[in-house]
Parts: C-alpha cells; sequence; structure tokens
C-alpha cells in the first residue's frame, strides 16, 4: 500500500523540519509548504490525505486555507489538522468554524501529533469504507424541469420495496427542492439548520432530526427556502451521505440543474450517475454538454446512465434525440397522462396510479441501478 500523504504547512522551517522528518520516519510522505498559497499549489497537484497547518502563516493563514478548501468539493473532505502557538479558545474555535477536523497547540509532543495524525487518518478512511455502505445514485440534469425529481421519488420508492434495507433520499436542490412536496413530507431540520462546526461529526442521533421518513424511504432535504442556500456547506452534505449510506442500501441524490460545487461533492461521491433529459431541443443540446464536461472531469461513461424523458409536449423522436446527444439514450420514460395529477395530490405515481406506464419503465430502471450499483465499485473515474 502508498504510504500516506500529508501536506505539512508551515513557515517556520525548523518546525517543517522535525515535524515532517518525524512523520516521514513513521511512514508517511510528507509534501512541505510555507504558506497557504503554496499549499493550494500542491493540494491541486495531488489531494492529500490529510493536511496539517499552522494557524498564523504571511500568505493565506491556516484558516483560510482551510476555508477554502472546504470550499471545493475535491478537497471538502480531506482531514485538517490546525496547530497553533495561540492557546486562545477563540483562535480554536475559528479554527473549527473553518472546517478544522482538529486542533494542536505548540509546543507538542511529536507522538500527540501521530496519535491525532493516526486518529483522523482513521476516521476518514471509515466514513468512505466498508463493504456494508449504501450505493449512491445521482439523479442531475442539465436544464431544468425534465422530471428528475419526479423520476429520483418514484425510484427511490420502488427500490425501497425490494431492497432489505431503507433507501435514502437526499435533495441537493438547495433554492427550490420539491422532492418533499411530491412525496407529501414536511421535514422539521434541513441540512441548512446544520449547526455544528463543519468537519465536526455530528453524533447519529443527533442526524436522525434531519430525516423524515416515509415508508422505507429516508429523506434529507439541503434547505427548505432558497434564502438559507449558502448554509448548506458541502461538508453538511458529504456528512448527510455519509450517514445515509451507513443506514440505507440506496441512496439517490436528487441534484439541481447546475454543476455547482454540491452538485460535484455529490458526483464525485456515486457510483452510478442517472443522467435526465427531456426530449425537447434545448434540454437535449445542454445535455450533450454535459456528457462532453462529464469527459473533460473524467468521469467514466461506465458510471453514467443517460435517461431520455417524454416529459415534453412536443418532443423529438428518439432518433432524433440520439442524433443531438450523440449517443443512444439508456432508457426511455414514456410520458404519464396521471404523473401530474400525482405530483398535485403528493402522492407518487408508484403507488397512486401502479399501472401506468410510465411505473414500468421506472422499475426497469430501478432494476437496472440494482444490477449496475451491485458490480460497480469503482468511483475513482
Ligand atoms: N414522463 C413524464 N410524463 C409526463 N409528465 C412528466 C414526466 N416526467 C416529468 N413530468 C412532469 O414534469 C414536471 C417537472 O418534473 P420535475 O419537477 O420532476 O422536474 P425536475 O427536472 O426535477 O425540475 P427542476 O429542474 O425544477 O428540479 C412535473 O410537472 C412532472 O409531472
Ligand atoms: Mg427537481
Amino acid at each position: 500500500m502508498a504510504a500516506e500523504d500529508i501536506v505539512l504547512v508551515d513557515d517556520d522551517r525548523v518546525i517543517q523540519k522535525m515535524v515532517g522528518g518525524f512523520l516521514e520516519r513513521r511512514g508517511f510522505n510528507v509534501r512541505n509548504a510555507s504558506d497557504g498559497i503554496e499549499a493550494l499549489e500542491l493540494i491541486r497537484e495531488r489531494v492529500p490525505d490529510l493536511v496539517i497547518t499552522d494557524v498564523r502563516m504571511p500568505e493565506l493563514n491556516g484558516i483560510e486555507l482551510t476555508a477554502r478548501m472546504r470550499s471545493h468539493h475535491r478537497t471538502a473532505g480531506v482531514p485538517i489538522l490546525m496547530f497553533s502557538e495561540l492557546i486562545t479558545a477563540p483562535d480554536a474555535l475559528a479554527g473549527y468554524a473553518a472546517g478544522a477536523d482538529d486542533y494542536l497547540p505548540k509546543p507538542f509532543e511529536l507522538e500527540i501529533l501521530e496519535a491525532k495524525v493516526q486518529s483522523l487518518l482513521r476516521r476518514s478512511a471509515g466514513a468512505s469504507a466498508g463493504a456494508n455502505r449504501g450505493k449512491v445514485i445521482l439523479f442531475a440534469h442539465a436544464k431544468g424541469g425534465v422530471g428528475t425529481t419526479c423520476l429520483a421519488v418514484n425510484t427511490a420508492i420502488l427500490l425501497a420495496a425490494q431492497s432489505s434495507r431503507p433507501v435514502g433520499l437526499l435533495d441537493l436542490d438547495v433554492e427550490f427542492g420539491d422532492s418533499a412536496v411530491y412525496m407529501n413530507l414536511h421535514p422539521h431540520l434541513t441540512l441548512a439548520d446544520l449547526k455544528a462546526a463543519p468537519g465536526v461529526p455530528v453524533d447519529e442521533e443527533l442526524f436522525e432530526g434531519f430525516v423524515t421518513e416515509s415508508g422505507s424511504v429516508r429523506l434529507v432535504v439541503g434547505s427548505d427556502v432558497p434564502e438559507r442556500a449558502e448554509l448548506v456547506t458541502l461538508p453538511a452534505i458529504q456528512l448527510a451521505i455519509d450517514r445515509l449510506t451507513a443506514t440505507c442500501q440506496y441512496v439517490l441524490v436528487d441534484a439541481p440543474a447546475s454543476f455547482s460545487e454540491r452538485t460535484l461533492t455529490a458526483l464525485d461521491t456515486s457510483d452510478l450517475i442517472c443522467l435526465v433529459t427531456s426530449a425537447s431541443l434545448p434540454s437535449l443540446k445542454a445535455t450533450r454538454r454535459c456528457l462532453d464536461l462529464f469527459n473533460k472531469i473524467g468521469v467514466s461513461p461506465r458510471r453514467v446512465r443517460l435517461i431520455l424523458n417524454y416529459s415534453a409536449t412536443h418532443p423529438v423522436d428518439i432518433d432524433g434525440a440520439a442524433g443531438v446527444l450523440g449517443r443512444n439514450p439508456d432508457f426511455v420514460m414514456q410520458k404519464s397522462e396521471t404523473l401530474d395529477q400525482a405530483v398535485s395530490s403528493g402522492r407518487p405515481l408508484v403507488t397512486s396510479d401502479p399501472s401506468d406506464p410510465l411505473v414500468a419503465d421506472l422499475r426497469k430502471l430501478a432494476d437496472a441501478i440494482v444490477a449496475s450499483v451491485s458490480v460497480t465499485a469503482d468511483r475513482t473515474s
């Protein structure tokens, strides 16, 4: 196994040498940076397993570095250990508030530092590993209003009916999320209410307060009103995915029509991406650009399922749609005459009208998801 990679950030060369040398002797790979700017360059080259940073530095201090890392989907989950000569509580709290995971006042025993490093690495490995963890399926779309939430909600219910464990549904449309509306649920808490300092684990019991259950579906919503959207941090999203995958067989993420850092955070952890398009020309063209984007950012086509949803009133036919998309869709969902009625009554189609032809298509999709994720373990590409 390759040595775990640590970026050590301190403007004091003596500390760099002493701490870096010690960690290298303990078998870690250490890359040194003298300030936050240099650290970000190293992190951009290769995302490390852990960052240890001083607080006070000339260019971009440790708190700013932490805040920058927590706002980017690739680095939001990297454990950060801060050390500082400032042992005042406000400094430590500022570090935690920015998203640091642990804090060590200087001077410190090197053995204590190692113990903290080991514990943070274990915790972060534990959060992402585990054969028993649920699989994450991202429902994404490039153009709004194409039926993504309807498909995600109904697929979640179908999957829950055939799974031994519950199914999670995470609504990441932090401005105008409506999964709860489609299920006639009224969550008390949203991820915008997650007051705990970013990076600090919320205990399981507390997290249950953010879950609204309907049968075997466990719903967590990002935010209830658009003005609170900004309060939904990337670590809160990671925490929600982490907690849901611990209790659920599948976790479906209903993303908004934007590839924000929040969507990318979910995309990074997803085992499968269901990309939904309607059969209207603007949606098809946007979806084509989205497939190109996936290519550019290294998302393997094996992880993507393209869903052509006949929700539009004047649709392009399948051949025409495939021509614009540059490939055939993996699933075609036919138009439902009763879906709107189900939506307006707050009853998901699969329960209100199981004989609707769209439900048969949804069942095929649910079956294919089960088959795909049981063989897909590669989240790295
Ligand atoms: N197969 C279908 N047949 C008929 N109507 C459909 C179909 N799929 C979706 N719709 C309708 O499309 C509308 C939009 O659906 P939905 O809210 O799920 O879209 P969305 O892609 O999640 O939108 P947003 O971008 O706002 O999140 C709903 O009124 C729904 O009833
Ligand atoms: Mg939606």
